[in-house]
């Protein structure tokens, strides 16, 4: 009976859809534009602003593509739908002699003119990286979206930091992301001789804080924002960074986690905090409600235990990152992690010997522009007032109030965060949330007209879930790329997936969150819980749970009866 009415429904809509196609078909031309770099050649016109052609290419359906010397994102994409993938150079005097002159890369990816959804979506990047996020924007083709993305104003991997100059920091903090959106509505709109009806964002981690910078720059850029696991407080962020690297680094404290003690801690949290969430599953839903006894590890045999320094490093992992202000009052500059990150905490510090990621790189090129290096010795809490007055690129987006413009508009915001990520912890979102409360004097039932976040119990950094294999998957920015650059990835593993969405629910709004924003901003459907999925560990496309996850302040419960593993059984209360 249901499932009858609901077709009803969908053959309504597809008829009504198709009318307006063919109302608009007489009155527009269809045949698909010129996939050729004078289609974009004296497009945009914008004082202070030049636009360079670098290369159009056709790419045929279920096609591949990548960019040679791409360093940020240098993995070939297949299964794409037919396609125009531009790439232009952009150059914006606009701003100097205030500051420097702008300079960013700008990629598109044009679907046919009867696959265009009329829609854009653009992309963000990820940490330091520089190059043009194809893999992200190759998600967004299938459901129809003409995508952009940028460089950032460089080129260069993730974890290097040392591009900085002042032009590119402004680049990486807002201005190439900016600058591409204005760029890229007017080279679509002309490609498909129509202004897109819908703009939308979707980024996570570098890609999150990009998008909240943008809605806080400009409320005109974006009607529905993707906001996962934001690096927003990059100011505070990275003296964060230094500060637990240089514990962990600290052999005179002796307190150092080697590999064995992060996996005995992470396996001891999961004996611990598992059954406090009220459900034995192997997800820690509730890592900030859980009591954690770490004194049950600690003994002098480093094969099953830590040491108690090992204990003490641990516990100001966890902590708030709090120092004494000018005025002597103590303040918290930063969250720890929660308990159930630790599987990537390796990443910030390695685990043996020294250091393997960001190594004070942001002291060395962000702050003090030193050509020798800096090391961890040097760290003191002094960092932090030199990084909240420097504020480099003015990349943080801190801007809360700004955010009543994009409201005021309609703007919609969907935030996520997974708990057990390891490299940004998922209290700094809720502190996000918090503020943008307060600096709108608001409520959080009254927020969540249009912005809501969601938190996913046993998701790590993005995507993925290790150790609790907690369902994951639910259409969010990376995702569905990520699953299919595994072999890329040197997992061992297949490429997994469509390329886009949640295998098995493509574009269903149920558990495809991007389709979810959609229908909000565009239709008024609130957004209670998206559906999300863990697939077997083999990857070979069987399902192993699902649930849903929830918009705060609810969070998933139980029903008590039915499969645990099944979303069913499980309501947002
Ligand atoms: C660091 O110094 C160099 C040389 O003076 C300059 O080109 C660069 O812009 C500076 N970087 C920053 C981040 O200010
Ligand atoms: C150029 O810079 C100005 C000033 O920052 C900014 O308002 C404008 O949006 C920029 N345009 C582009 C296309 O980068
Ligand atoms: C290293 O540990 C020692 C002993 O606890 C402490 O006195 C010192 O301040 C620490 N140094 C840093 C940079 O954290
Ligand atoms: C300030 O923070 C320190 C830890 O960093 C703590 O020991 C102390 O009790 C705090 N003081 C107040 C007044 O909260
Ligand atoms: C955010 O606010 C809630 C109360 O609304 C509070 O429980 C939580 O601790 C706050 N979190 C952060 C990180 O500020």
């Amino acid at each position: 009976m249901l499932a009858v009415a609901f077709s009803a429904v969908l053959y309504v809509l597809l008829i009504s859809h198709s009318l307006a196609e063919l109302g608009g078909g007489i009155l527009r031309q269809r045949q698909s534009p010129r996939c050729v770099a004078s289609s974009f050649i004296n497009v945009v016109s914008l004082p202070g602003v030049t636009v360079a052609v670098e290369k159009a290419a056709s790419i045929a359906e279920r096609g591949s593509y990548s960019e040679s010397g791409n360093q940020g994102f240098p993995n070939t994409i297949d299964l794409l739908p037919a396609l125009c993938a531009v790439t232009v150079k952009v150059t914006n005097t606009s701003d100097f002699p205030d500051k420097p002159v702008s300079s960013y890369r700008v990629g598109l990816f044009l679907p046919t003119m009867t696959n265009w959804n009329s829609r854009i979506l653009t992309v963000g990047g990820a940490s330091f990286a520089g190059g043009i996020n194809w893999p992200g924007m190759s998600e967004g083709t299938h459901y129809g979206f003409a995508t952009i993305s940028t460089d950032n104003g460089h080129n260069s991997a993730g974890s290097d930091l040392s591009w900085a100059t002042s032009a590119r920091l402004y680049d990486w903090g807002y201005r190439a992301l900016h600058g591409s959106v204005v760029v890229g509505k007017l080279l679509v709109a002309h490609y498909y001789s129509n202004s897109p009806t819908y703009s939308y964002y979707a980024g996570c981690s570098t890609g999150g804080r990009q998008g909240l910078r943008e809605t806080q720059y400009d409320a005109n850029s974006f009607d529905g924002a993707l906001i996962g696991a934001p690096a927003w407080d990059t100011m505070h962020l990275m003296p964060w960074i230094s500060k637990i690297a240089s514990q962990q680094l600290n052999t005179t404290a002796n307190g150092r986690l080697r590999a064995t003690q992060l996996s005995i801690l992470a396996t001891e949290v999961l004996r611990q905090c598992d059954a406090q969430d009220g459900v034995k599953d192997n997800i820690i839903s509730q890592p900030d409600q859980c009591r954690f006894d770490i004194s049950k590890i600690i003994c002098s045999d480093p094969s099953r235990c830590l040491t108690r320094a090992q204990a003490d490093t641990t516990s100001k992992i966890l902590a708030d990152y709090i120092i004494k202000d000018r005025d002597g009052q103590n303040r918290t500059v930063y969250n720890g992690f929660t308990l159930s990150s630790e599987d990537q905490w390796s990443v910030y510090f390695g685990t043996d010997a020294a250091l393997t990621d960001f190594d004070f790189s942001y002291e060395r090129y962000f702050l003090y522009n030193l050509s020798q290096s800096y090391t961890w010795q040097q760290y003191s809490d002094q960092v932090v007032l030199n990084s909240e007055r420097i504020n480099p690129g003015l990349a943080t987006a801190n801007r809360f109030s700004t955010l009543s413009s994009y409201q005021k508009r309609g703007g919609k915001i969907i935030m996520y965060h997974g708990l057990a990520d390891g490299l940004i912890s998922p209290r700094t979102s809720l502190a996000y949330y918090n503020a943008t409360i307060s600096s709108l004097q608001t409520s959080v039932p009254k927020i969540r007209d249009w912005f809501r976040h969601f938190e996913v119990p046993g998701m790590q950094h993005c995507y993925f879930s290790n150790r609790f294999n907690a369902p994951w998957d639910f259409g969010a920015p990376g995702q569905a790329s990520q699953l299919r650059m595994l072999p890329a990835l040197g997992t061992g593993l297949q490429a997994f997936g469509d390329g886009w969405s949640v295998p098995g629910h493509l574009g269903d709004a149920k558990y495809d969150v991007l389709s979810a924003l959609v229908k909000w901003v565009e239709e008024g459907r609130e957004v209670e819980s998206v559906v999300a999925t863990a697939f077997t560990e083999d990857l070979s496309g069987k399902v192993y749970r699902t649930r849903p996850v929830c918009a705060y302040p609810e969070r998933a419960v139980w029903d008590g009866k039915g499969d645990v593993n099944v979303a069913g059984s499980w309501r947002c209360v």
